[in-house]
């Protein structure tokens, strides 16, 4: 292995800041809320995105970035092409994982349920909020599809641009939103010397969420 190779030597220490069961709220919903803020307000890019891991029909897994855009006592909802491969994936087999990372608060969340596709409203409304540009791209590109060019691309958006030249493009009907409602939420606080703090909450069948703390 070269020098530029070997990883083993890079290491930080995570911080001292606990993470104690008092201290947990009882909703996950309210913990992920605080954590969220507490992302944002330690400045962190992107707070938002969050890796989306998919399962096809052969049990392969695959995982992408997405930016989750509402959540709530439903579920962590995100946009995207229901005909990717995440989309055709999640056709398949609707359990999946999402995970947030905060770097700057070395912490993560790691959430695991069922997705569902959003009603129709909900993301013609997101759709119609989005920039004008970013409407055009995603109207123009099937996502996850294979092109042989970027010209190819470009030139799909000039010819849906010129269609519709009060920038009115409507939101193709295989483009829309996703919600996974959580049936687990983990809340992982890294400690210094590796002896971190991970709490999880379960969904029970009386809808209560049960937590438990879990090993480093
Ligand atoms: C920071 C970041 C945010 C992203 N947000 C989204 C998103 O909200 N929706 C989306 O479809 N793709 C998003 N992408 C692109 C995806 O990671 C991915 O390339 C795309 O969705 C195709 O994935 P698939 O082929 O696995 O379906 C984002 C990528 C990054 C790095």
């Amino acid at each position: 292995m070269t020098d530029s190779q070997d990883q083993r030597d890079k290491r930080r220490e995570y911080g001292s800041k606990p993470l104690r069961r008092i201290n947990l709220f009882e909703n996950p919903f309210e913990q992920f809320g605080q954590w969220l803020e507490d992302a944002e307000a330690a400045g962190a890019i992107d707070a938002t995105a969050m890796t989306l891991a998919t399962v096809d029909s052969q049990g392969m897994p695959s995982a992408r970035t997405v930016l989750m855009k509402h959540f709530d006592e439903q579920g962590f909802c995100w946009y995207t092409h229901y005909l990717s491969q995440k989309g055709m994936e999640l056709a398949e087999n609707t359990k999946a994982c999402l995970l947030f990372y905060w770097r700057d608060i070395s912490r993560q969340v790691s959430i695991r349920g069922t997705v569902t596709k959003l009603p129709d409203s909900d993301s013609d409304h997101y759709f119609q909020s989005r920039p004008e540009g970013s409407r055009f791209s995603a109207a123009g590109s099937r996502q996850s599809s294979e092109v042989s060019s970027r010209g190819v691309l470009e030139t799909a958006v000039d010819t849906l641009r010129k269609k519709h030249p009060s920038g009115d493009v409507p939101r193709p009907k295989n483009w829309g939103g996703y919600c996974l409602s959580p049936i687990s939420l983990e809340f992982w606080q890294g400690r210094d010397d590796r002896l971190h703090d991970r709490f999880r909450y379960q969904l029970e069948s009386s809808g209560h969420w049960v937590i438990n703390r879990l090993a480093p």
